[in-house]
């Protein structure tokens, strides 16, 4: 079966799978983190070297303060626990985005983390926090300009914060939505798409097999023609 180089996941439903059992969104964050670890461990076990999670977007910082403080003890809490786990794996870790968004505690905990996590002989993985497509595409242009280089379509693509990866090949939306929400934009470019309805709490390792075997069975054609 062909396998994506690099897949990217947006992990959306956690408020409402926790809503719908009567419990905080905070419960759903966490159960989504849960889900996560072994999406992760299920992804790098098959041999897909690299793979991004939409864990917090840019826009999602403008959520009422104490979703928001729930959300960065989650991410403080994976970043003291994982990144052990991680080394051993042979797994990179690197975060997209922008931490200037982030409380500067947070910022710490995430920056002593990706210092701390191997170079990633067996995959990368990249989260997504703080994150949006659009800006990430200014900032990319920003960038070039301030050094005075040359726009190419390769420069532009190493500028993002994604630079060094490959393109995305397989695109997951769980939580029912079908749109981007501002991830991965110009990385996406010619990904396939898959969009399950399971809440992200609910997506299993087996969701995750049907969503490789959809993309097995795409023909991928960059806009050419059989000849
Ligand atoms: C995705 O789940 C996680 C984050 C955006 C942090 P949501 O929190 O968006 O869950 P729903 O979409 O409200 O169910
Ligand atoms: C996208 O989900 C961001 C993450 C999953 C981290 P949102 O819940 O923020 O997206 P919208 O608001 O439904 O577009
Ligand atoms: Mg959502």
């Amino acid at each position: 079966m062909v396998l994506p180089e690099h897949i990217a996941v947006i992990m959306d439903g956690n408020g409402r799978w926790a809503q719908r059992r009567m419990l905080p969104r905070a419960a759903g964050h966490r159960a989504g983190m849960k889900r996560m670890l072994s999406l992760t461990e299920h992804i790098f076990g098959l041999g897909i070297p690299y793979c991004t999670l939409f864990a917090l977007s840019a826009e999602n910082l403008s959520r009422p303060k104490e979703e928001l403080d729930e959300l960065f003890e989650l991410i403080r809490i994976y970043f003291t626990e994982q990144i052990g786990p991680l080394r051993r794996a042979g797994i990179a870790l690197r975060v997209v985005g922008d931490c200037m968004l982030l409380p500067a505690a947070t910022r710490k905990v995430i920056e002593e983390g990706v210092r701390a996590a191997s170079d990633g002989a067996k995959g990368t993985l990249a989260l997504a926090i703080g994150y949006g497509g659009r800006q990430d595409i200014v900032s990319a242009a920003e960038k070039l300009a301030e050094a005075g280089a040359q726009i190419t379509l390769e420069s532009f693509r190493e500028s993002l914060s994604t630079g060094g990866m490959p393109a995305v090949d397989l695109l997951i939306r769980t939580g029912k939505e079908k749109r981007l929400s501002n991830f991965l934009l110009f990385e996406s470019a010619y990904a396939e798409l898959v969009f399950s309805d399971k809440l992200f709490p609910d997506f299993t390792c087996r969701d995750l097999d049907r969503a490789l075997s959809e993309y097995a069975k795409r023909e991928r054609r960059y806009g050419k023609i059989e000849t």
